[in-house]
């Protein structure tokens, strides 16, 4: 699938103003800085269509991006970042778990985890919650192009040791850079199997 067209649709904090959920969606979560926002931009091949910053917490609401006129790709804001307030942390927390809970027409979330930190507990947390909540998702492991290849392979071994302790499979993940474009296409492929 080549994607010709991606144009930002609306921001909100409340699920319930966001698009009419009519077409597939996909949707971009992880810690702050992670590189979310960055990732969007790479697969619609757009420098500026999604907000990045160099400081975390630069995305605060439901970002709706509509591509090739039939579907969805959301720019969520980080969770994990502890320069904010409790009341903001709560209600980030409420947003976006409502926004997972409501959203009806989101099809697969994309759990971005940056490769050169050590496992860090609220990743793990947050998919915990995905898989109560019977959300379907994947993992990325973010900015490659900062690492060698063994270095990210002993941080998905980490997740891999982690998760296995409760779980029976590893989730499908990708490895990705939105400089070097590492990965890029199969996550775009990846959503066309899927749409
Ligand atoms: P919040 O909106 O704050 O939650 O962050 P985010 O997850 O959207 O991260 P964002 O895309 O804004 O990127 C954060 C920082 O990481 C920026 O300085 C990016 O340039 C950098 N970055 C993102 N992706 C990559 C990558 O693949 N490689 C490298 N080297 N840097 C990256
Ligand atoms: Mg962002």
């Amino acid at each position: 699938m080549k994607i010709k067209q991606a144009e930002f649709l609306t921001s909100n904090t409340d699920y319930k103003k966001c698009p009419t959920p009519d077409k597939p969606e996909f949707a971009f979560i992880g810690r702050s800085n992670v590189g979310k926002s960055s990732l969007i931009n790479a697969l619609t091949n757009r420098n500026k269509l999604a907000k990045i910053s160099s400081k975390p917490g630069k995305t605060q609401t439901i970002n709706h991006f509509l591509i090739n006129q039939s579907w969805y790709l959301v720019d969520l804001p980080g969770y994990g970042w502890s320069q904010v307030s409790k009341a903001q942390k709560e209600a980030w927390g409420v947003m976006i778990t409502s926004y997972f809970e409501n959203r009806q027409n989101l099809v697969c979330t994309f759990i971005l985890i940056d490769s050169r930190l050590p496992p860090q507990e609220a990743d793990t947390e947050f998919m915990e919650w995905m898989v109560y909540n019977g959300i379907p998702f994947v993992l990325v492991f973010t900015k490659v192009d900062k690492l060698s290849k063994n270095k990210v392979a002993s941080t998905i071994a980490k997740y891999r040791k982690i998760l296995l302790r409760d779980w029976e499979e590893f989730p499908l993940y990708f490895t990705t850079s939105s400089v070097s474009k590492d990965g890029i296409d199969e996550l775009v492929a990846y959503i066309e199997e899927l749409i």
